[in-house]
């Protein structure tokens, strides 16, 4: 038998035991960083599951406060809203009616919690309208971005004046941005964040969260939200979403674009605006469903999902495992 050449760089050291690997470990995760979203049904007596996200529901108002309550015990510092209207109508007229389910559920978390979290709010229509799309339609059906802008600084106004600390525009029309700061700041609520959901693609992973807010979308949103074959593009998005105002800009979704997170988190670093990441619907979906099946480990995919996220970028990670993660990452 000849002899074998004894490496001498073993990088194996490194990862000897536990405490050597916490040691040299690059990334942190941490409760402060997640954000929980939640959902709320009008009119809703009891949470109803929603069968494609085991684990989560669409809450009353009642367990929507009770379900902030905790996530801000458990160390979270953020709640996505999402509301699930009664009725729906050409113009997503709920969404910018102060009665309305989004923004009461809004005003009942911050009298809830007050500053122990961040109080976020989807700014879209689509959960409102009953053709489902982001935005109204312009007469032959195509969806019209300047008068859904329009309809935007109508719902950034209401969202801000319940107490929204920072709104969250996920419908993808150019200018949204600017249009919605422009609305803030002539209302005098010049405290009000713009969470922009800046590089968003047209994905089949938000299966589920169709589900979850009762979409009657038919069709897609090719003609607003992103082409998966690129990733360019997102560069520019981002960089228009913080030259009209953006605080905070969101890739979306997270892991079949960590290669964008990254790419988007580069070329912002320097400008020192936050990046967010969410983690959607369908990813949460696959890992539930395979450990449901017993084919894969749940909370070491969670951890290691959400520990994808942050090192391919995130500063800030929306995720429905949010409020189970920080439970774990105590213990
Ligand atoms: C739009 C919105 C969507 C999600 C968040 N905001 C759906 C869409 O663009 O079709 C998806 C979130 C998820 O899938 O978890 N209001």
């Amino acid at each position: 038998m000849s002899e074998i050449d004894r490496p001498v760089l073993r990088p194996r050291r490194l990862r000897t035991t536990p405490a050597m690997r916490d040691l040299v470990a690059e990334t942190t995760l941490r409760p402060a960083q997640l954000v929980l979203p939640l959902f709320v049904r009008e009119g809703a007596t009891e949470p109803t599951p929603i069968s494609s996200m085991p684990g989560v529901v669409q809450h009353t108002r009642e367990t929507l406060r009770k379900a902030a309550t905790e996530a801000a015990e458990a160390g979270l510092r953020g709640v996505m809203l999402f509301g699930i209207p009664e009725a729906k109508d050409a113009v997503g007229s709920g969404g910018t009616d102060p009665d309305g389910i989004l923004n009461v559920a809004i005003a009942d978390v911050v009298a809830e919690v007050g500053d122990a979290l961040v109080v976020m709010s989807d700014l879209c229509l689509d959960e409102f309208t009953d053709h489902g799309h982001c935005g109204v339609l312009t007469a032959d059906g195509r969806v019209d971005n300047d008068a859904t802008l329009e309809r935007y600084a109508e719902m950034a106004r209401v969202q801000a004046a319940v107490g929204a600390n920072l709104v969250g525009p996920s419908g993808m029309m150019d200018g949204q941005v600017a249009v919605i700061r422009e609305a803030l700041d002539a209302a005098g609520h010049l405290d009000t964040g713009i969470l922009a959901y800046s590089a968003k693609y047209a994905s089949a992973f938000y299966g589920p969260f169709r589900e979850a807010v009762d979409s009657s979308l038919e069709g897609d949103r090719r003609t607003y939200q992103q082409d998966a074959r690129n990733s360019r593009e997102s560069v520019r998005e981002v960089l228009l979403d913080i030259e009209q105002g953006a605080d905070i800009v969101m890739v979306k979704p997270a892991l079949p674009y960590l290669d964008v997170l990254r790419r988007v988190a580069d070329a912002v670093g320097e400008l020192g605006v936050p990046v967010a990441a969410y983690n959607i619907s369908g990813e949460y979906a696959m890992v539930e469903a395979a450990a449901a099946n017993g084919w894969i480990d749940r909370e070491p995919a969670i951890l290691e999902t959400l520990t994808a996220i942050r090192r391919a970028g995130a500063d800030v990670i929306l995720t429905y495992w949010a409020l189970e993660a920080a439970g774990l990452l105590r213990d």
